[in-house]
C-alpha cells in the first residue's frame, strides 16, 4: 500500500528496480491470477483493506490503492475499508489529531469515489468483537514467527523506540481485521505481504484446530497494486515527513507552490531517466499518471524548454485532474454530520458481522455458557 508514513521499506525510487526478489515475483503472479478470477466472478469475493489515519490521503494513495478499491466496488465485489486507528499507536505514543484524521479520511474516500452504500467504512476501535478475536488468534502464532516479520522490524527501527507488544503483534491484529468479515482478497502494498502470510497461517491453524469439519475462516489472497509506485516530488519515497506529496485535499495554489519548490537538476534538456535523474523523472511520472500519458512522451515534448516548463505542465495537469475530486470534497465537507453518519453506519454494520463471527468462534471452541 502506498503508505505515506515514515519510509516503511526505506526503499527509494532509484532502487525500485532491485526489489524483484523471487518471492515478490511469485506474490505478483498470484495476485494477477486472483485479480483475473475476481473479474470473472466478482460476486464471490469479499475485499477488505485499510489505512492508518495518520494524515490526509495523497496522490500515491490514490493511484496505488484507492482507484483499485473503487474499481472493485463498482465491479460488485463486497468491499470493506478499515481505518486502522489502533495501528497508529504501534510506532508513536500519541493519538493527537486522530479524530480529525479519521473524519478527513472518510472525506477523502468519498471524494475519490468510494460509495458508502456499497463499501463499509469503519474503525478498529469501534468494533469490540473484532478486537476480541485477537486472543484466540495470538495463541496460534509463536514469538519466533512474530519476530521474523521484516515489516515489523523496519517499522521498529524507523520509530526509534524499542519494540512494543502492540508493534510486535499488530500483524495478528491485522488478521482480525481481515478474518472477522471473512475477506478473501486483500489489496495491499508489498510491505504488508508478511501480514497476509500471518493471516493465512492463523486462518489455517484455527480451522485445523477448532473447525475441521466446518471451516470458519478463508485463507485470503493478497492483491498487489498494478500501478507503478509513484515517487515523491523530489524523487524520494512519497512521505508526509519529507513534504513531497500532493494531498488530495490541498488547494490548487498549495499544489502549485509545492511543485514549484521541488528540486530538479542542472541539465536543461528534459529526459525520463529514473536512475540518473530521479527528481525530473518523479515530476514526469506524476504528470504521466494524471494525464494517462507516457512520461517519455511528455519529456520529449518539453525537451529544451527545461524544468520551468516541466513544472508548469505538472502543476496544470495535476490540478486539472484533481479539480473535480476537490470540488466534491469541498461540497462533502460542508456537512460533517453526514460524514460522521457514514462512519457510524459502517461501525454498526461491522459490529453485526464481528459479533456473528465471534459467536461462531466461541461455538467452535466450545465456549458456550
Ligand atoms: N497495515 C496497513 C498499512 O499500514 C493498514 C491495515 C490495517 C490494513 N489493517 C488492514 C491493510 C487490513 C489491509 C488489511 O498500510
Amino acid at each position: 500500500m502506498a503508505s505515506e508514513e515514515i519510509q516503511k521499506t526505506s526503499q527509494n525510487y532509484t532502487d525500485a528496480g532491485n526489489e524483484m526478489s523471487a518471492s515478490f515475483l511469485a506474490a505478483k503472479e498470484r495476485s494477477a491470477q486472483t485479480l483475473a478470477k475476481l473479474h470473472e466472478n466478482p460476486a464471490v469475493f469479499r475485499m477488505l483493506t485499510g489505512d492508518r489515519p495518520t494524515g490526509r490521503l495523497h496522490l500515491g494513495h490514490y493511484f496505488g490503492s484507492i482507484l483499485e478499491r473503487v474499481a472493485m466496488q463498482n465491479l460488485g465485489v463486497n468491499t470493506n475499508i478499515i481505518i486502522a486507528d489502533y495501528q497508529v499507536i504501534t510506532d508513536r505514543d500519541t493519538t493527537d489529531h486522530i479524530q480529525d484524521n479519521v473524519f478527513n479520511m472518510v472525506l477523502d474516500y468519498l471524494a475519490a469515489g468510494i460509495d458508502p452504500h456499497k463499501t463499509m467504512i469503519f474503525t478498529h476501535s469501534a468494533v469490540a468483537a473484532e478486537n476480541q478475536l485477537m486472543l484466540p488468534f495470538l495463541s496460534l502464532i509463536t514469538e519466533a514467527e512474530l519476530l521474523r516479520n521484516p515489516t515489523v522490524k523496519s517499522e521498529m527501527e524507523a520509530s526509534g523506540h524499542s519494540l512494543t507488544g502492540l508493534l510486535l503483534t499488530y500483524p495478528v491484529h491485522q488478521a482480525c481485521d481481515i478474518l472477522f468479515c471473512k475477506a478473501n482478497v486483500v489489496p495491499i502494498g508489498k510491505d504488508n505481504l508478511p501480514h497476509i502470510e500471518i493471516t493465512r497461517t492463523i486462518a489455517r491453524r484455527f480451522n485445523d484446530r477448532y473447525a475441521k469439519k466446518h471451516r470458519i475462516f478463508p485463507e485470503p489472497s493478497a492483491i498487489l497494486s498494478e500501478a507503478p509506485e509513484i515517487p515523491g516530488l523530489d524523487g524520494r519515497k512519497m512521505s508526509k515527513s519529507y513534504g513531497n506529496s500532493i494531498m488530495l485535499s490541498a488547494t490548487a495554489e498549495e499544489t502549485a507552490k509545492l511543485i514549484k519548490k521541488s528540486p530538479t537538476d542542472s541539465e536543461r534538456f528534459i529526459t525520463f531517466d529514473p536512475l540518473n535523474r530521479p527528481q525530473v523523472s518523479a515530476l514526469l511520472t506524476t504528470a504521466g499518471l494524471v494525464t494517462k500519458r507516457l512520461p517519455e512522451e511528455i519529456a520529449q515534448e518539453i525537451g529544451n524548454a527545461g524544468a520551468g516548463a516541466l513544472k508548469k505542465y505538472v502543476i496544470d495537469s495535476v490540478n486539472d485532474f484533481l479539480a473535480p475530486l476537490r470540488e466534491r470534497r469541498a461540497e462533502l465537507a460542508q456537512d460533517m454530520d453526514y460524514i460522521k453518519d457514514v462512519l457510524h453506519d459502517g461501525n454498526r454494520r461491522a459490529n453485526e458481522i464481528a459479533n456473528e463471527t465471534l459467536n461462531q468462534v466461541r461455538d467452535a471452541m466450545g465456549m458456550k455458557y
